[in-house]
């Protein structure tokens, strides 16, 4: 079996992760791996932006600002928001930005753009001998933090990409293609 083909069969989601994190030259290959997405129409409908170790504190500061902006949330919530983002040295906000009635790309396609590039971002990590997490909850889809973040009307956050160097085993898979009718002739 081919090394690359082994990769994908074998890969996994890395929940628990710690230092050290992709470095720019890193991160610029990850990102050159998104732009490798399959893309009609050439939009790029994403933008990744990336919380390395000193920035952290600042995406938990949105995520608490983005519940306090709800009322009815317990210090204990908010407390949990906060300290989101310190499961990972850096956290990659995937974002999908759309073009609003494109003539050949509609909206959905463009989201899928925008996830298959997510997803080139992250096995672009573990080829590099990193573990990713991608991650969304309530808070991805809170009007509040798309404001906090400063997202356009046509963006919307798709993933929060937990990235770092893996610290233990990765998530076991319960999947198996016996299990499923994944594929047939016919
Ligand atoms: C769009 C999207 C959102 C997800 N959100 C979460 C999440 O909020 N929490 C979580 O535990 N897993 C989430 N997952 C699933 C994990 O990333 C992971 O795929 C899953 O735990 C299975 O592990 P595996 O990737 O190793 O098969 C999400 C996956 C996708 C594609």
């Amino acid at each position: 079996m081919s090394e690359v083909l082994n990769f994908l069969i074998h890969r996994h989601s890395y929940p628990k992760l710690m230092g050290p994190a992709p470095s720019h030259e890193q991160l610029d290959a990850m990102f050159s791996a998104a732009i490798a997405a399959p893309d009609h129409g050439q939009l790029q409908p994403y933008r990744f932006r990336v919380f390395d170790i000193d920035h952290l504190s600042e995406l938990g500061e949105h995520f608490e600002n983005a519940l306090r902006a709800e009322s009815g949330h317990e210090q204990k919530a908010l407390d949990k928001a906060r300290n989101l983002p310190t499961r990972a040295p850096m956290v990659i906000v995937a974002i999908c930005h759309q073009t609003p009635d494109h003539p050949k790309a509609p909206a959905q396609e463009q989201l899928i753009t925008a996830a298959l590039a997510t997803f080139q971002v992250i096995n672009a990590a573990e080829a590099l001998g990193f573990g990713a997490y991608w991650r969304t909850g309530d808070l991805a889809y809170k009007a509040s933090l798309a404001k906090q973040l400063k997202l356009k009307e046509n963006e919307s956050i798709i993933g929060f990409i937990y990235v770092g160097t893996p610290d233990g085993e990765p998530k076991s898979s319960k999947k198996s293609l016996t299990s499923a009718d994944i594929w047939r002739l016919g």
